[in-house]
């Protein structure tokens, strides 16, 4: 016979993002989310901007990596994320790719890249202003002349609304019988907009609850203009982007001969 899993006690933990929230509850959360339509959507816009011909693709604050397995039989892929974690789930995932734990305003791969992305609002991660602007500039300097940027960002000011009531989503991850339910409270501190996010996880083996503080900054579209011309890339803006939070497009010019 065997011997009954003993249940865990619910517990309450509170942290900074991406310290208590697993790669597990990331992907149970994220399970709707059309990656692979979003990297159908991306690799025409490679073709479209890109003017190398090589094809290596650094993707900064990969998380787990999900975007990736519909990138990497067209590109040489390599992984940036702060999260020792996420990246070892990206790892896990796809075992032959080249992961890196690194901060976006400070790594340092000594490579130059044809394809640099940041997707899924991360950058909204870095602020103040000065940080995006060092962050942008870290990332254009991996892009090789001719090659090109994605930063998928976060919303703009105005857009994010602190008053709206606690909203809750629901992701499951039915081979592993997880199943999160998280709700958002919303708030606002200058541009800063402040997500607490309450999760619920459920597993055989009992409830846990946690909650987690995002902080995003909400950068404007003139912010993000600045900070690509300093960085030296000349900026196109794709108003609907991946997933309808828009997409800044730039392109590094080729090397005079
Ligand atoms: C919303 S997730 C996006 C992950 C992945 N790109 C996706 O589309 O699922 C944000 C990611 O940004 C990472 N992140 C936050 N701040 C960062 C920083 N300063 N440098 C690198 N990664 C960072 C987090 O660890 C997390 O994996």
């Amino acid at each position: 016979m065997t011997e009954p899993q003993e249940k865990e006690t619910p517990q309450t933990m509170e942290a900074k993002s991406y310290t208590l929230m697993t790669a597990d509850v990331y992907d149970a959360i994220y399970s709707k989310k059309n990656y692979e339509a979003e990297a159908q959507a991306l690799k025409g816009l490679i073709d479209r901007y890109k003017k190398t011909d090589g094809n290596e693709l650094l993707d900064v604050a990969c998380g787990t990596g999900l975007h990736l397995p519909y990138l990497a039989d067209d590109y040489q892929v390599t992984g940036v994320d702060l999260s020792e974690q996420q990246l070892e789930a990206a790892k896990k995932r796809l075992p032959d790719l080249t992961f890196v734990q690194g901060d976006m305003r400070n790594f340092d791969l000594q490579h130059q890249f044809d394809v640099v992305t940041c997707l899924f609002s991360s950058i909204g991660y870095v602020h103040p202003l000065d940080d995006l602007k060092v962050a942008v500039k870290n990332m254009a300097d991996h892009v090789k002349p001719g090659g090109v940027m994605f930063i998928e960002p976060w919303l703009q000011p105005g857009v994010f609304d602190p008053t709206r009531p606690p909203h809750t989503e629901v992701g499951e991850l039915p081979e592993k019988h997880l199943k999160v339910t998280r709700t958002a409270h919303n708030s606002i501190e200058g541009n800063i907009s402040i997500l607490d996010m309450h999760h619920v996880v459920e597993t055989p083996n009992g409830t846990q609850e946690f909650t987690e503080e995002h902080r995003l900054a909400l950068y404007t579209p003139e912010e993000f203009q600045q900070a690509f011309a300093e960085a030296g890339l000349e900026l196109h803006h794709d108003e609907q982007g991946l997933s309808g939070r828009g997409l800044y497009i730039g392109t590094k010019p080729q090397e005079q001969v």
